[in-house]
């Protein structure tokens, strides 16, 4: 590293690592000189973006050479009226990485701490790091948020406290009791992040949204996103649930134009596309019966997921697993990053993938490759 940057930039660059995305599809095809190829690493809807957001976009091309409206006039309207909250109290970002990356820059100074789990989204500990916190983490407890844990890890100087819910990379719940237990308790001065990008898959009763306490006017912010069921990922776009305070706080360090206009169009058609939706939920749901039978017959743990992918113990180096599972093309996720160095984490995919993934990873685990 030269003089210039070990002396002039921030600090805080130098104890960031790196994010992990699940590898595009053309990159492993260049590296590997293979053309087929599926990638369930990134839980991104399998069944592609929604047919109506499509047609929406195709009718919408044309105006592009315009800047997209800042505020996300419809889209907020939209998203008012589905969750019973006022226009003011919604954040719309470039997904929900950007919100993140904004609250952090809202609230977190340096020396703050935050709390998050020890298995989690690793998003919550690099935006909070670039703002210079210091990161509590908090083990699972049976690969579930420990809540009681996290009250517990709370200092004067904790700022925020991340609950990822369902959890990536282990896709289980807190339940609402134990949401509701930690809501009593929590200071009031702590700003407490729900990040529900896979809610909508949760078929527990005792899954609570974070928007609750969000109505109750609490230090609150639900996290969303277009890029799971909706099936809109390439176009980047999340939003928040909070309280207009909040909002407007947050609303300071946003770029202008953060949205862009067909994300927006995109957005507002999948919301009307019911019939995409359900069949999205049950083709997560078929698969992830398919999923359970075929991991038991292999003797294999896995972890029973309230989301659309699964955490799979393979018992032995997960990178290299990974590696060979590319070599029969299929890309999942290793999840050395997350903690677990036997786990993989795999999407739930169309009937197809989910066939050609078990018998990918049966020969892998064979070591027929
Ligand atoms: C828990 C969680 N939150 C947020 C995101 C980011 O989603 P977006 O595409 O909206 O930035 C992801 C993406 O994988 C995620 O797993």
């Amino acid at each position: 590293m030269n003089n210039f940057i070990k002396n002039k930039a921030r600090r805080e660059i130098f104890d960031l690592k790196a994010y992990v995305p699940g590898r595009p599809i053309e990159e492993v095809q260049r590296e590997l000189g293979l053309s087929d190829i599926i990638k369930m690493a990134s839980n991104e809807n399998a069944l592609g973006p929604s047919p109506m957001a499509i047609e929406a976009l195709k009718a919408n091309l044309v105006g592009v050479h315009f800047y997209p409206d800042g505020n996300c006039f419809y889209l907020k309207e939209r998203l008012s009226a589905l969750y019973g909250i006022d226009a003011s109290c919604l954040l719309i970002g470039n997904g929900s990485d950007e919100m993140l990356r904004l609250i952090a820059e809202t609230f977190i100074n340096s020396g703050d701490e935050v709390i998050l789990a020890q298995n989690t989204f690793s998003e919550y500990e690099f935006t909070s790091t670039v703002m210079g916190a210091k990161c509590i983490k908090v083990k699972l407890k049976d690969y579930r948020h420990d809540l009681e844990a996290m009250l517990k890890a709370v200092s004067e100087k904790t700022k925020i406290i991340y609950i990822c819910n369902p959890n990536n990379p282990t896709g289980t719940i807190v339940q609402g009791s134990e949401i509701e237990a930690f809501m009593q308790q929590i200071p009031r001065d702590v700003l407490v992040i729900f990040d529900e990008a896979y809610s909508e898959y949760s078929d527990q009763d005792t899954f609570k949204s974070g928007l609750e306490y969000v109505k109750q006017m609490r230090n609150v912010i639900v996290l969303k996103t277009f890029s799971k069921i909706y099936g809109l990922a390439g176009l980047r776009i999340g939003y928040g649930l909070t309280t207009e305070e909040i909002a407007d706080a947050v609303k300071r360090v946003s770029e202008p134009f953060n949205v862009n206009s067909l994300g927006q169009i995109a957005a507002l058609a999948a919301l009307d596309d019911h019939r995409h939706v359900e069949n999205s939920l049950q083709m997560n749901s078929r698969g992830r019966d398919y999923f359970y039978d075929a991991l038991s017959e292999m003797g294999l743990q896995y972890v029973p997921t309230q989301s659309n992918f699964i955490l799979i113990d393979v018992k032995q180096d997960c990178q290299e697993v990974s590696k060979r599972m590319q070599l029969n093309g299929v890309i999942i996720r290793p999840c050395a990053s997350f903690g677990y160095h036997t786990h993989i984490r795999v999407t739930i995919g169309t009937e197809e993938q989910n066939r050609r993934f078990i018998a990918a990873l049966k020969k892998v685990l064979r070591g027929d490759i």
